[in-house]
């Protein structure tokens, strides 16, 4: 018998908080959240709102005439459509509009785990200049290391200036359980200067969870052994904050799917830790 067809808002809300298209995606073949359509239910211009004009001024002020790119990097980008929502908002971009005089120098590498949207990233870009999609596994160390020190390199810089995690840290946590999740925020933490975190809510791992085990697939069940759990937002605050001395700058709201938009700032930028 084939396997049900459900749709990315049932397999990853609790199904309440967004509409479903049914006959949409078996989340079977979805296991990292890789969804091919995501940008439709959970909209960029959802969590956009919650960003205020000008941040990118706020947080890095203009250094003069030769001031270097900023560099920012997405993890588990998808198809690219929130990267593309982003690099305008922050550049304050209307829609159509390929470069500003008074833009800062921007660029961001882009990364997914599933190649065919990272290739339909790349063939939908607006940005092909100042924006690289690569398909890479970021729980990979081998094949991470090397793609982001060589984008790192290009620039002269060590860290990234701004690194996004958007709606990834459920598909991480669920794949590579605790240590898993804890090793990928050790490492966002020494990548960055700021980190802009959008964490799942742990209603969206029972979720999940439940309707993959349906489906029969049983990679995630080490699920019901999960030590942390319960407020996601607020084990990940704990755990950048206290565990790798980051600042939480600012909650920016939740989104109208219950989930809370978190910028942190890095103390002291260290050099990445490549063993995690
Ligand atoms: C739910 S989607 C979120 C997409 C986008 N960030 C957004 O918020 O609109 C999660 C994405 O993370 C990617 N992902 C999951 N595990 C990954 C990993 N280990 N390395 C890179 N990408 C990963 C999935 O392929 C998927 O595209």
């Amino acid at each position: 018998m084939a396997a049900p067809i459900l749709s990315v808002a049932e397999a990853e809300t609790d199904g309440e908080a967004v509409t479903a298209e049914p006959g949409f995606l078996a989340p079977g073949a979805a296991p990292y959240g890789n969804f091919p359509f995501y940008s439709r239910f959970h909209p960029p211009e959802q969590r956009l709102r919650l960003l205020p004009p000008g941040l990118l001024q706020r947080l890095f002020p203009p250094e003069g005439s030769d001031a270097r790119p900023l560099l920012g990097l997405d993890v588990g980008c998808n198809s690219g459509e929130l990267s593309i929502a982003l690099y305008r908002h922050l550049l304050s971009l209307e829609e159509g509009e390929i470069c500003s005089v008074s833009a800062r120098d921007l660029r961001f590498l882009c990364c997914d785990i599933d190649p065919a949207l990272v290739d339909r990233a790349k063939k939908d870009c607006p940005f092909p200049a100042t924006m690289s999609f690569v398909t890479l596994d970021f729980m990979d160390p081998q094949t991470r290391e090397p793609l982001l020190r060589s984008f790192l390199n290009q620039f002269g810089q060590s860290v990234f200036d701004i690194v996004f995690c958007m709606s990834i840290t459920m598909w991480i946590h669920l794949n590579h359980g605790d240590n898993g999740l804890l090793a990928f925020l050790a490492h966002l933490a020494s990548l960055c200067r700021y980190l802009l975190v959008e964490p799942q809510p742990w209603k969206c791992y029972r979720a999940a969870a439940r309707r993959l085990r349906k489906l029969g697939r049983h990679n995630f069940d080490h699920f019901r052994s999960l030590a942390l759990h319960g407020d996601m937002a607020d084990r990940i605050i704990q755990i950048l904050t206290k565990d790798h001395g980051m600042e939480l700058v600012c909650c920016f709201g939740s989104t109208s799917w219950d989930r809370s938009l978190l910028l942190f700032r890095a103390n002291q930028p260290s050099e990445p830790t490549s063993s995690q």
